[in-house]
């Protein structure tokens, strides 16, 4: 059996392939992504000139800990490549993200690369999304208004539930980089994830949820025959 840690690594090294010397780039978050972020901070100190969003406050630290230079998407706002994890990865590309808690940054850095790579262990593959809870960014405000009317949604696409408010290990409620809460929810199989993505935004005090749709140009599958380029 092949290490998960291999196959990551694997990934994220075939992703260095498509990254040019010049590229503003989108920098993922997760432990696939943090091996393309080694592995891109190795190649810099080689001379490679790239610049870097990172889509966490985990991944700034790691990226300005190796020397790859930064940007926001404020002084740039357009960027050429994102390279990040998913945790579902269906025939269609759509994805569930957000395992981490990053989903609304990393929403953002993606919708402003003119294309996104997803790196992954074949694990992420699946027919249909939905085995993974689906993690949903709420304000704290109206917390508990927002669950039920989220609750109320899910229901209505079939979702059975539960929908927990996520905690940390020790207890304490997990909040995110902005400052929000999250409600994974428990669906087994969402059956049109373009209708509950819009279903959900519609939801006031839904900050963001982590069905990405549309968003991935290709995925990079690596499985222990090696990594390979997927729906490109
Ligand atoms: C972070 O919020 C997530 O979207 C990650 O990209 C996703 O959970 C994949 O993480 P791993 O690479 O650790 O499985």
């Amino acid at each position: 059996m092949s290490d998960p840690e291999a196959l990551k690594r694997d990934a994220a090294a075939k992703a260095l392939s498509f990254v040019e010397d010049g590229m503003r780039l989108g920098l993922g978050t997760g432990s696939t992504a943090k091996h393309f972020v080694d592995l891109l901070a190795e190649r810099v100190a080689g001379g490679l000139r790239v610049i870097g969003v990172p889509t966490s406050e985990v991944t700034r630290a790691q990226a300005e800990r190796l020397n790859v230079p930064l940007t926001t998407l404020d002084e740039t706002p357009e960027l050429d490549l994102t390279i990040d994890g998913a945790d579902e990865i269906d025939p269609a590309l759509n994805l569930i993200k957000g395992g981490g808690g990053a989903l609304l940054r990393e929403k953002i850095v993606a919708s402003a690369s003119a294309r996104m790579i997803v790196i992954a262990d074949a694990s992420k593959q699946v027919a249909t999304l939905g085995r993974y809870p689906l993690p949903i960014e709420v304000n704290l405000f109206g917390l508990e208004a927002t669950r039920r009317a989220v609750a109320k949604v899910l229901d209505a696409a079939g979702c059975p539930g539960p929908l927990n408010l996520r905690k940390k290990a020790d207890g304490h409620v997990f909040v995110t980089d902005g400052g929000h809460m999250i409600l994974d929810a428990a669906c087994e199989r969402i059956a049109d994830p373009v209708a509950l993505a819009a279903r959900l935004h519609a939801v006031p005090g839904v900050v963001e949820h982590g069905l990405f749709i549309g968003l991935a140009s290709f995925a990079i599958i690596a499985s222990p025959g090696g990594a390979e380029v997927v729906g490109r």
